[in-house]
């Protein structure tokens, strides 16, 4: 049995955990910078970078203390290499980097999107590849068949906005305040997901992509007519966005779905009706189910570290000039999607 450090540093949470090959969590820690960054409405980067270099050693030590372990106890060091804001990756390479050197331990650079992508292993023990998977985060929007460790088929991705980039701006729009995601849920609670009439882009096209840009613009013409509540707004969004998850999930269990389970993974699987909704589909795929706690579904330093135990397993290590990448998709082989911006 291996014990991994896990480090992760990539947008706004600062986060070390333990966690053995086996899938136990010995210890995790998480520092949130949501004061820093709640008077700009958004993560401002440099701020975040500075926060990552002032909280990341006291999460390190605490995680150890709490796992009364020390560094020499650790069989290897992992750390979110990209992608992500670079200035804050690089925080958390570059510390794992001197910890590895000076402890003796193998470096493993691990893509934050593989950190979300396996989390439901660490969840769930028993879910074995291939599964489904929806990455629903801040800056992704994917649908991918896992196969493997570092073997992942992109089968959608989004032309435009993710899905947390969206509920984040309706959240500004509608000022629910900062993070959006989860206000937006919470004001959603008293609505009515029928009040506002709203679009649902690229639901029924063939290839499963996504794009949100035409919802965010009709939610903002929503409420700038004055005509409705801003809790049916939210909930009319949220329920416009599940409609567009579900459509284009479906569309890929049907692409490709000899797949043991449907999973999904990111911070808008924090989502009480995304959740309800895509357990709905699996079974009427007959298919499992799995959703991470939803700690484990916002960014978390365990996932980074269970990504580094099944490549540890591998024995897929990493050298100690291995650089920071601001982006890093999972599927470099997935075809470019026309529309597609800058998201990966
Ligand atoms: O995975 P994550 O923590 O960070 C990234 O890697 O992006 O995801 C953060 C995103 C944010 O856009 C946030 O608004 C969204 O996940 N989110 C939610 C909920 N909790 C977090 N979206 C909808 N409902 C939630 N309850
Ligand atoms: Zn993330």
């Amino acid at each position: 049995m291996a014990i991994i450090l896990g480090i992760e540093s990539s947008c706004d949470e600062t986060a070390a955990a333990l966690v053995s090959s086996d899938g136990r969590i010995l210890a995790h820690r998480l520092a949130t910078q949501e004061e820093e960054h709640r008077p700009y409405g958004g993560v401002v980067p440099e701020l975040a970078a500075r926060a990552h270099v002032e909280k990341l050693g006291p999460l390190i030590e605490g995680a150890l203390a709490d796992a009364e372990l020390s560094l020499a106890d650790v069989d290897a060091i992992a750390a979110t290499a990209g992608p992500g804001l670079i200035g804050g990756v690089i925080v958390g390479l570059v510390t794992a980097k001197a910890l590895a050197h000076g402890a003796g331990k193998p470096l493993i650079a691990v893509n934050h999107l593989e950190g979300h992508a396996l989390s439901p292993r660490l969840a769930d023990q028993t879910l074995a590849y291939p599964y489904m998977l929806l990455l629903v985060s801040g800056g992704h929007c994917q649908i991918l068949k896992v196969e493997g460790v570092g073997r992942y088929k992109r089968l959608a991705t989004t032309i435009d906005d993710a899905a947390g980039e969206a509920f984040d701006k309706t959240a500004k729009l509608l000022k629910l305040g900062f993070p959006g995601g989860p206000a937006v849920e919470k004001a959603a609670r008293t609505g009515d997901p029928k009040a506002v009439p709203l679009p649902r882009p690229l639901v029924g096209t063939s290839e499963p992509h996504f794009s949100f840009a035409g919802l965010k613009s009709a939610v903002m013409r929503a409420a700038q007519s004055g005509q409705y509540k801003p809790e049916d707004i939210a909930a009319s969004f949220q329920q416009a966005v599940v409609d567009c998850l579900i459509d284009r999930t479906k569309r890929a269990l049907q692409a490709s779905g000899d797949v043991t389970a449907l999973v999904v993974a990111g911070g808008v699987a924090a989502n009480a009706s995304v959740r309800a909704a895509l357990e709905k589909l699996a079974g009427e795929h007959k298919l499992g189910f799995v959703a991470p706690p939803l700690w484990l579904c916002t960014d978390n330093a365990a996932m980074i570290g269970w990504a580094g135990a099944e490549r540890f397993a591998l024995g897929l290590t990493d050298p100690l000039d291995v650089m920071a990448r601001p982006r890093w998709p999972l599927d470099p082989d997935a075809d470019k999607v026309r529309g597609a911006g800058v998201k990966a």
